[in-house]
């Protein structure tokens, strides 16, 4: 453990959440660093009485609390950004955790720099993916600062911190009565330990809280329309909203239905598998809905070499990498694509599920009368010969080949004279 610094008093900006860990920290960081504590708590809409925690942090001994509503600057400089690359860590975990991390980070640096203090400090355990979030961020905005994480250095039990707040006459987090260890944020919930760790145990329904299961989900199913404009969601039902207010007003309504349900083993920083059991209702749908609409847009090869930087970018947002030179580039190449992503998606939410039923875009690619199968037909279908004889061609010439290499009676190349390409077996 760390000792006093010769009494010589230390400013740290600690990023404060309320809960059992991080109200420890301001304790154990007085205690062992001689530090002036000042708390932050970020509001990334996590529903949560943010005031109670600024009480909570100053009778710990925080000499100052500073409570940020970050919502919208979360929504429109994040969240936005990574529905545009469909941002699903390992196809599947829409990443809320790591996302608000970096923007935490970005408030935590600037108050920081206003109260001019040395140290930056987080209530991060040395097992989690967190720590990496906090201090690559921090590694990017403030290299001078040092970084202290109180949880890493001190390997306590939730019992012994319990006992270390009572011991100081400090009330206790109320919320250290739940089996659960929980983060959220305005794109999602995520839920760890407890029963949880043993991935052959089904969820309790108590590890939910924002969506229904699929028994209580209503039995009617319920059908919307998500406007997008460049890739921006702006409107339910022909209502337009912000996207702060599209996502809480999704988590609400897909919630009911029991969608957004995610359990997933998944590959830590560190090395390390976990269990990690998500509810992402407005993220579930707003992804279906976005992609479906770029299905409309965006030209194969571009679609496809999307979804590999899309990947990279999930990759790098749950790996802490959001303040960098690749990350930037890659949301540059993510937001040109985005130019054509304007349109309309129907959905139909019911028992668990959004399926998209309807799709339209003033700009899609998709013409029906190339597609149709009936009398406004405009394919031009001789062409498709002429183009089968070309797309075959280095099919024929390898099955020559073939022959050649088993020494058979098979095909040479003097038997494709059918073709009106020739082609000729290589003399030796
Ligand atoms: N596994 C997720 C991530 O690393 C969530 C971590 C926080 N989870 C929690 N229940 N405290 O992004």
């Amino acid at each position: 453990m760390a000792k006093k610094k010769n009494g010589k008093s230390i400013k740290v900006v600690l990023a404060y959440s309320g809960g059992l860990d991080t109200t420890v920290a301001i304790k154990w960081l007085q205690d062992n660093y001689d530090a002036e504590v000042i708390a932050a708590c970020v509001d990334v809409g996590q529903a949560e009485d943010l005031k109670g925690h600024a009480a909570r942090a100053e009778s710990a001994g925080a000499i100052k609390t500073y409570v940020i509503d970050a919502t919208a600057e979360y929504a429109n400089d994040y969240i936005v950004p990574a529905l545009k690359a469909n941002v699903l860590y390992e196809g599947v975990y829409p990443a809320g955790t790591a996302l608000a991390r970096h923007l935490i980070c970005q408030k935590l640096v600037e108050i920081a720099r206003k109260e001019g203090a040395t140290h930056l400090a987080h209530g991060c355990t040395a097992k989690g993916n967190d720590q990496v979030r906090f201090e690559s961020s921090f590694a990017v905005l403030a290299p001078d600062l040092k970084v202290i994480a109180p949880m890493r250095e001190w390997h306590v039990s939730r019992e012994e911190e319990i006992e270390y707040l009572k011991a100081h006459g400090m009330k206790v987090p109320v919320k250290v009565g739940s089996p659960y260890s929980t983060d959220e944020n305005l794109w999602g919930r995520s839920v760890e330990c407890g029963v949880l760790e043993d991935p052959w145990v089904e969820p309790p329904a108590d590890a939910y809280e924002w969506t229904k299961s699929l028994s209580e989900a209503p039995s009617e199913p319920q059908n919307m329309i998500i406007a997008f404009e460049k890739g921006v969601p702006i409107s339910i039902d022909g209502k337009a909203m912000s996207p702060l207010e599209i996502v809480s007003k999704l988590n609400q309504i897909a919630g009911a239905h029991g969608i957004g349900r995610i359990d997933h083993i998944e590959n830590r920083v560190v090395g390390i598998k976990s269990r990690e059991i998500y509810e992402y209702p407005a993220a579930v749908v707003l992804i279906k809905a976005h992609q479906a609409l770029e299905k409309h847009v965006h030209m194969k090869d571009l679609s496809a070499f999307k979804t590999l930087v899309e990947q990279k970018i999930a990759e790098m947002v749950y790996g802490g990498l959001w303040f960098t030179p690749l990350m930037k580039a890659l949301l540059a190449f993510i937001e040109s694509t985005q130019e054509v992503v304007t349109g309309e998606v129907h959905l139909k939410l019911f028992k668990s599920s959004a399926t998209v039923i309807g799709t339209r875009s003033p700009l899609s690619l998709y013409k029906m009368n190339l597609s149709t199968y009936g009398a406004s037909d405009g394919f031009n279908h001789e062409a498709a010969q002429g183009f089968l004889e070309l797309y075959t061609l280095p099919l024929k010439v390898q099955s020559v080949q073939a022959s050649q290499v088993e020494g058979t009676n098979g095909i040479n190349a003097e038997m494709l004279g059918h073709m009106n390409t020739k082609i000729k077996t290589q003399a030796h």
